[in-house]
């Protein structure tokens, strides 16, 4: 055998070339507090129930009660009533699916189901309309500010609409769509209406001037909120509310149909660990709601000295008015692509958006708590960077590389073409990233979506073998 410590250091090693998850500089991905002991107080939880195994409720009571006083906690901040129930899942994505899931299986009276978003909802609800069969419909958003139509959203709902979904706020924007008017719209066609409230549900509420997205909104069926983001929980666990049980019902599954143990589910996992349930639990307990309002605060303060020191630097531009912690920022004669990799070059992370529709290419940041007093130095190397990149120019990609992807065939893509796009974009065999990506992004910049998607599918296959 290994010695434990051995296999530990080399553990250490590996991940001594990630990205920083503490500290504030990787502002996408990452939620930090800051607050000194909560890693270990989530670590010892997660520890103390890693083996229990969520599949059977009746088994192991102590993850039953963790996950009743999670969803109840999380009702309570989301304006929800007596009769509101909820699901602890892995994640944002495992909420938003199960969201859909249900919305499809509890209306079994059309047989071509749709949902209905506006097209900045998040790519976890394209997911769940590939995994089950449902057609998206995707409603464009204002051009200036990014937030729904309520009436173009009101207008693509017709008899086989499922759910209606808005976001509070969308991540790539960070801006809270009109909740109000688009749930009244779905209420009003007997429709179901979702609150992708994944990365803002932990903040909104403390936010004083955050629109209204909850529970007390007439229309509102359910909403989704992690707690592995603003809640400051380790990794995997959100939480699915659903206005009442009968909403929730068609979510789960049952078979009885093999001749081992009752397979009774609420999410996609059978087996579950407790490691996430009861480090999301203790981490909740721990900082209460004065702690996350004044974590709020603190994210939300520092987010506006951002946004105004963005705005301060010449050539960048905010997308819309963010309403939470979030904000994406583009640029007028920069490429945007080569300011994240002057960002990388001075130890930041910021997250290249590429153009959608009226949303042109730019970056975005995902601000927490920890990048409070620590604003100036952020906006420091982004101006920094942002000389350097007007200076060097755009990324150098010859016309004819771009035309060449530009004509690619998707359904048609060969592997030899495939292998000469890695080759032009700097990428080695095994699929290892450069260190400017700035190449790789207007490549793939160059792509249309369905070839994009090709491409990075055909990307993550070489990674992963
Ligand atoms: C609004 C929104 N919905 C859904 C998700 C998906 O969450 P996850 O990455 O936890 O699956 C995210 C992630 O950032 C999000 O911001």
């Amino acid at each position: 055998m290994i010695p434990a410590e051995d296999v530990l250091s080399e553990l250490a090693a590996l991940r001594a070339d990630d990205l920083p998850t503490h500290g504030g500089r990787t502002l996408a991905y990452v939620y930090d507090s800051a607050l000194p002991g909560l890693d270990d107080l989530a670590a010892r939880a997660h520890a103390m129930a890693a083996s229990v195994n969520g599949l059977d409720p009746t088994a192991f009571p102590s993850l039953l009660r963790l996950e009743n006083e999670v969803v109840a906690t999380a009702a309570r901040l989301l304006g929800g009533t007596s009769d509101t129930v909820g699901t602890v899942t892995s994640g944002g994505t495992e909420s938003c699916l199960l969201a859909v899931l249900a919305a499809r299986d509890a209306a079994p009276t059309t047989d071509a189901p749709s949902i209905v978003l506006p097209e900045t909802a998040h790519a976890a609800f394209h997911k769940a309309a590939h995994y089950f069969g449902v057609r998206v419909v995707a409603v464009p958003v204002d051009p200036k500010t990014f937030r729904a139509d309520p009436a173009a959203m009101a207008a693509a709902i017709d008899d086989t609409t499922v759910l209606v979904v808005v976001s509070a706020p969308s991540y790539a924007h960070g801006v809270v769509d009109p909740v109000a008017p688009i749930a009244a719209a779905a209420a009003e066609r007997g429709v179901r209406c979702h609150v992708d409230a994944c990365i803002g549900g932990w903040v909104l509420p403390f936010a004083p001037d955050a629109p209204p997205f909850d529970f007390s909104v007439p229309g509102v069926t359910s909403i989704s909120v992690d707690l592995h983001k603003y809640a400051y929980a380790p990794k995997g666990t959100s939480v699915l509310l659903h206005a009442n049980a009968d909403l929730r019902r068609p979510q789960y599954f049952a078979s009885a149909a093999w001749p081992g143990y009752t397979m009774l589910n609420s999410t996609t996992q059978s087996t579950r660990s407790g490691g996430p349930v009861a480090a999301a639990w203790a981490v909740l307990r721990h900082i209460g709601e004065d702690g996350y309002r004044s974590l709020a605060h603190t994210a939300l303060a520092a987010t506006r000295v951002i946004r105004e020191g963005v705005e301060a630097i010449e050539g960048l531009r905010v997308l819309g008015e963010p309403d939470s912690t979030l904000l994406a920022f583009t640029a007028d004669d920069v490429d945007v692509f080569v300011v994240a990799d002057e960002m990388r070059a001075r130890n930041w992370y910021v997250q290249p958006q590429f153009a959608h529709r009226s949303s042109p290419a730019n970056l975005h940041l995902t601000v927490t708590a920890a990048n409070a007093g620590a604003e100036e130095v952020f906006l420091a190397d982004l101006r920094a960077s942002v000389d350097a990149a007007r200076a060097a120019g755009p990324a150098d990609v010859p016309a004819e590389v771009v035309a060449f992807v530009q004509g690619l065939d998707p359904e048609a893509l060969t592997p030899q073409e495939f292998a000469g796009l890695l080759a032009a974009a700097g990428l080695g065999g095994a699929g290892v990233l450069p260190e400017r990506m700035a190449v790789v992004n207007t490549l793939l910049a160059a792509a249309r979506p369905a070839l994009r998607e090709r491409l990075l599918v055909e990307f993550l296959g070489i990674l992963y073998s």
